[in-house]
Parts: C-alpha cells; structure tokens; sequence
C-alpha cells in the first residue's frame, strides 16, 4: 500500500452506504430481519448491476431504524476512515432513510450522528460535516421534504444538499425548486451526474441546478467541449474510481478518465463512494491510482489540497485541514 498513514479529505462518501456488512447483519439479527438475500456466501453485500445495487443498498438501510442505530453507524463508519487516514470527511446524510423526510425526526437522527462525529473527532481526529441528499428515483415531492430538511438544520455542520439516486428517473429540472430551497438556507451544491447518464447529465446538473461540485462526472470525458466547460467554471469532480471499476461503469482501471480529467486540468478528487459495496477504502483508492497511472506523493497531496479548498466547511475549519495536509 503506496499511501498508508498520508492525510486524505473524502467529500464525496454514503453514510448508509459506508456501512460494514457485519454491522448491518448484526442490526438485522437484532430485529430478527431476514436479510440473507443481500450478501454472497463470504459475507459481502451481492448485486448484479447498478439498478440491483441500488436496491440492496436500500434494503440494507431497512435494518437501520432508529438515532442509536445511527449514533453506531457513524461511530463504525469514522473509525474505519480515520484508520485509512481520512482527516476530513464531507458525508451525505440522506433524511429519506432518518424519519422518512419529516424534520422534526431528521432532528434526532442528526443529533445522534453529529454526537457520534463529535466522540470520533475527539477520539481519531477526524472531523465530519454534513451533505444532506436526496435520492433522485424518490421522486420530486421527496426531495422537496428532504430540502425542507436540509434548509431547517443548515449551518456550520450541515453544509450541502445534493441528489443521489438512479440517473435514469425522472429530469433533473425536477430538482430545481429543491435546490432553490437549499441554496437560499445557505447550502452549497452538489449533484451526481455523469456516472450512469453521458455528458448531458453534467450539463443538466449545471444549467438546472447550479451546482459547484458534481458527484461522479467522469463521463464528462466523452464531451471536450463540456471538459472545457468545467474547467472555466471551476466545477469539482467527486471521483470515485473503484465504485465507477465495481459497478461496470468502466471495465478496470486503465480504462478509467481519472487521469485524462486530471491532465485536462480539471479539479478531481478521489472518494469511495460507499466503500465496502466495492470492496474499497481510500487507502486502496490511491494504491491503485499509483500502480495504474503512477500518482506519486506529490499528485495525492495535490488531490487532497484540491479536496480541502473545495469543502463546503467553513474556512477556519478548511485551514486546519490543509495545514495538516501542507505539514505532512
Ligand atoms: N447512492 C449511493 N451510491 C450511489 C451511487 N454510486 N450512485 C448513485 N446513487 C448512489
Ligand atoms: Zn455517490
């Protein structure tokens, strides 16, 4: 491994989807759930294409029913960033899976979490901030409530809204009244696009939801014209090259942009996305991008600088992060 124990900032990183399946079988075990379809015969979350992973990883939300399920999950999931040496992580919190969309429950979910996050920064050192996010094939009326949400509880630790979700439903001008409604609380954007749908996604996710960063992007590559388009607009790619390499988007590494992205000059970063579904984690992101397109210690640090100036926090907390990075 080329990068253990180098700082890393993660902006782009499912809570729910973070969740180790042992974690999720044991929560099922305790409500006497029968989730066994969801895993293989090792363990390991199972699933035959993008639409199937995204059902399972809804069902393995399913098991988690409560704020201490949460207060748990975060726990798990920060002591395994911190252990691949994440120092930042900005993570989507999904209200839809927390009270389903109703604020006052979304409250108690948050509060748990962000009493989790607050043990793990004092315990590992490592601080999370978070990106409320709807989820795109729940449809418009949801992401309204989800919006409503993010709005009520915007601040110095909610500090995002985005969509996530299946490419291929609905538009995403759909979305525009519940970006508007973020936007005006405060929020910074994001958006997935350009994993599952081509370069018209991208441009859909910039010209009706104004978004400054874009979850995914990578098949922005298929459009030069658009590449310069980001480029001028100064727009931050979340890349996640192991999920887009496990999901089929591309079919192994060396077919991944990431490179080409990055030598267009474009800002790219690197997250995992929801690491164990692809059998991941930042140590092993950044290990492949060595051996498949030589990144050496100066490109990681640049990655993760780039990673630090475009988190949603504010900036005493952006300068502590990148004095980390700049000292290490
Ligand atoms: N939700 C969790 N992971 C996702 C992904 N890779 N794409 C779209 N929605 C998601
Ligand atoms: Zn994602």
């Amino acid at each position: 491994m080329a990068f253990i124990g180098t700082p890393k900032v993660e902006l782009h990183l499912h809570l729910e989807g973070a969740a180790p399946p042992g974690f999720i079988r044991g929560l099922a075990k305790e409500k006497k759930m029968d989730l066994s379809g969801i895993f293989d015969t090792e363990g390991h979350y199972a699933y035959d294409d993008f639409v199937h992973f995204l059902r399972v990883y809804e069902a393995a939300c399913t098991t988690l029913k409560s704020p201490e399920d949460f207060y748990c999950l975060t726990l798990a999931v920060l002591e395994q960033s911190a252990a691949n040496g994440v120092i930042y992580s900005e993570t989507f919190l999904s209200p839809d899976f927390c009270g389903k969309g109703d604020v006052s429950a979304w409250k108690e979910y948050l509060h748990a979490i962000r009493e989790a996050a607050d043990l793990a920064e004092k315990r590992d050192g490592i601080v999370l901030r978070g990106v409320i996010t709807a989820v795109r094939h729940f449809g418009r009326d949801q992401a309204r409530k989800t919006a409503r949400c993010a709005a009520e509880t915007a601040g110095d630790w909610i500090v995002g809204f985005g969509v996530a979700g299946d490419e291929s439903a609905g538009r995403l001008s759909d979305f525009a009244y519940a970006f508007d409604m973020a936007r005006e609380a405060g929020l910074r954007l994001t958006a997935h696009a350009g994993e599952w749908g081509g370069p018209q996604s991208v441009r859909d996710a910039l010209t009706h939801l104004k978004v400054e960063r874009i979850g995914h992007g990578v098949r922005a590559i298929e459009d030069p014209r658009l590449v310069d388009e980001l480029g001028e607009q100064n727009i931050v790619l979340e890349v996640c090259p192991g999920s887009n390499v496990a999901l089929g988007v591309y079919s192994d590494w060396a077919s991944h942009p990431i490179e080409k992205l990055r030598k267009a000059g474009l800002k790219v970063t690197v997250s995992t996305d929801d690491p164990p579904f692809f059998h991941t984690t930042m140590d092993h992101e950044f290990d492949m991008l060595h051996r498949t397109f030589g990144w050496d210690a100066d490109v990681v640090r640049e990655i993760n600088i780039t990673a630090a100036r475009a988190a949603f926090c504010d900036d005493v907390t952006r300068d502590k992060i990148l004095k980390k990075l700049e000292t290490a």
